[in-house]
């Protein structure tokens, strides 16, 4: 039995004083989940979701990650560095790193393994855009930005998360339905199970795409989703709840 999951992303959004009154509320309303929850914040904004989390039950994380260990990367955030401030899960691959800065899905690999080895849990994006669901790539889409990563991983399979974020439905308000969301899950799952089949049971995979609190509980009654990725619903606190409420 996979436990639920429930991450916010926040983006490039908020501030000391934003997200103060955003970690209370969270911090507020999650204590008894039965889900897990965790919000992966700006890296400036680490030290503060560290304090602000550390005595609640909410895990803190980090939106990407360099691949490289340290040194000479100007600009350039190392795990070692996340780490260091009690990060759980870091977000690797998401759309709008492949899409604005041209991550290819080798460096994704190279960045969950970089996670990996820094005692942290990748949460690994993967995701069509809308022409190639159009043009019935769905399927090889994700099945190759997966498949770089689990090459890389070896048998630390166990130890991802994998988040599936159908590029056409991130900050649109259109939601993969739930049917078209588990097709997508299984094929995953299938994916994982041919690499590792007993630790295909226990990777949770997240659907993130416009999740809210009026489509949340249908999407994680799926058998395979096992939890949301959220982006602008996780900057409210009380619909941030909502979604965690549903995974309950
Ligand atoms: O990583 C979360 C994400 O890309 C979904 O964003 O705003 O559609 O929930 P949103």
């Amino acid at each position: 039995m996979r436990r639920k999951l429930v991450v916010g992303n926040w983006k490039m959004n908020g501030n000391r004083a934003a997200n103060a009154s955003l970690l209370a509320g969270i911090v507020a309303g999650a204590n008894g989940s039965n889900a897990s929850c965790a919000v992966c914040a700006p890296a400036p904004y680490l030290a503060q979701c560290q304090d602000a989390l550390s005595a609640s039950p909410v895990a803190w994380g980090a939106q990407d990650v360099s691949a490289q260990p340290g040194g000479a990367f100007t600009g350039e955030v190392a795990a070692a560095m996340l780490a260091d401030f009690a990060c759980k899960y870091v977000i690797v691959g998401h759309s709008e790193r492949r899409a604005y800065h041209g991550e290819s899905s080798e460096l994704v690999a190279k960045k969950a393994v970089a996670v990996l080895d820094a005692g942290m849990t990748p949460i690994v994006c993967v995701g069509e855009t809308l022409a190639e669901r159009e043009a019935g790539q769905t399927a090889a889409v994700v099945s190759s930005q997966l498949g770089a990563v689990l090459d890389l991983v070896g048998e630390r399979v166990a130890q991802i998360v994998v988040a599936y974020e159908p590029v056409w439905a991130i900050g649109t308000g259109k939601t993969a339905t739930p049917a078209m969301a588990q097709e997508v899950h299984a094929q995953l799952r299938a994916q994982l199970m041919a690499k590792n089949a007993v630790a295909a049971e226990t990777v949770q995979i997240l659907y993130g795409g416009s999740m809210k609190p009026d489509n949340a509980l249908e999407l994680m009654a799926q058998p395979d989703i096992d939890g949301g990725l959220i982006g602008g619903a996780a900057l409210k606190a009380a619909d941030f709840l909502a979604i965690l409420n549903a995974a309950n």
